[in-house]
């Protein structure tokens, strides 16, 4: 079983990748093999719109050649996924934008007799982290329709969890704040984002669950 993580952060070992790290660390706690990808440290574009994968008897695959490529293809061969990735103007970054993009497109088809050309059920995660709280996510939600078409390209809802009002600077007293109670960012880094951790954790440990499941019923 392989379970990838793909990391939207520019920040080795900040937020988002100690989500995502506890999610791959749930993951492999149930035997899964786990590997996590830095998209920043690639050099790729989002789709081309070449169309390559909606000729006529294509392959299901993105067709552009650059170094997300190699990423793409293990994703389709993986077990399960997770995209993490930190909230940039209430939205997933751009990088994490521009590997969904290319990842579920040739999936997606523009015939009337399916809904999916991808294969089997893949269970896929989305991690987000974020300065606001959770009070202030009510007013303005994240966008991300990436979330809203899983399901139908890939036969199961995503699981989504979140860190909120994460700590972002490594010392608030050199950087601008104002609007920022440091106090409750402190307390929050203290005492909550250990249970946001255990959250992907656990969700790690749903995404192989359910893999496993999805296996079995492929396999009677
Ligand atoms: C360009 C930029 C835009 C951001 N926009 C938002 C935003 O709209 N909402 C929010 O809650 N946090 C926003 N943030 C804060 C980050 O989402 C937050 O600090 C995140 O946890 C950082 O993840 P990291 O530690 O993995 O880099 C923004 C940060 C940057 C650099």
């Amino acid at each position: 079983m392989k379970v990838i993580a793909v990391s939207g952060s520019p920040r080795k070992g900040r937020n988002t990748e100690q989500m995502l790290s506890s999610a791959l660390d749930g993951a492999a706690s149930r035997g899964a093999q786990t590997k996590l990808i830095r998209l920043y440290e690639l050099n790729f574009t989002g789709c081309k719109s070449c169309l390559v994968c909606k000729r006529i008897n294509a392959q299901r695959k993105c067709y552009v050649r650059d170094e997300l490529s190699p990423v793409l293809e293990e994703l389709t061969t993986s077990d399960a996924l997770i995209f993490g990735s930190p909230i940039y103007f209430m939205e997933l970054t751009g990088v994490l934008h521009s590997c969904p993009e290319r990842f579920y497109f040739p999936f997606v088809t523009y015939g009337t007799e399916r809904q999916t050309f991808f294969e089997r059920k893949l269970p896929i995660g989305f991690v987000y982290t974020m300065n606001v709280t959770k009070d202030w996510l009510r007013e303005m939600p994240i966008a991300n329709r990436f979330a809203e078409v899983t399901e139908t390209l890939f036969g199961v809802a995503p699981e989504i969890v979140c860190a909120y009002d994460t700590w972002q600077y490594p010392d608030y007293s050199k950087f601008e704040h104002g609007i920022f109670s440091v106090e409750q960012k402190k307390r929050h880094r203290d005492e909550e984002f250990p249970h946001e951790l255990e959250s992907a954790r656990q969700l790690g440990i749903t995404l192989v669950e359910k893999a496993a499941k999805f296996h079995d019923e492929r396999t009677v």
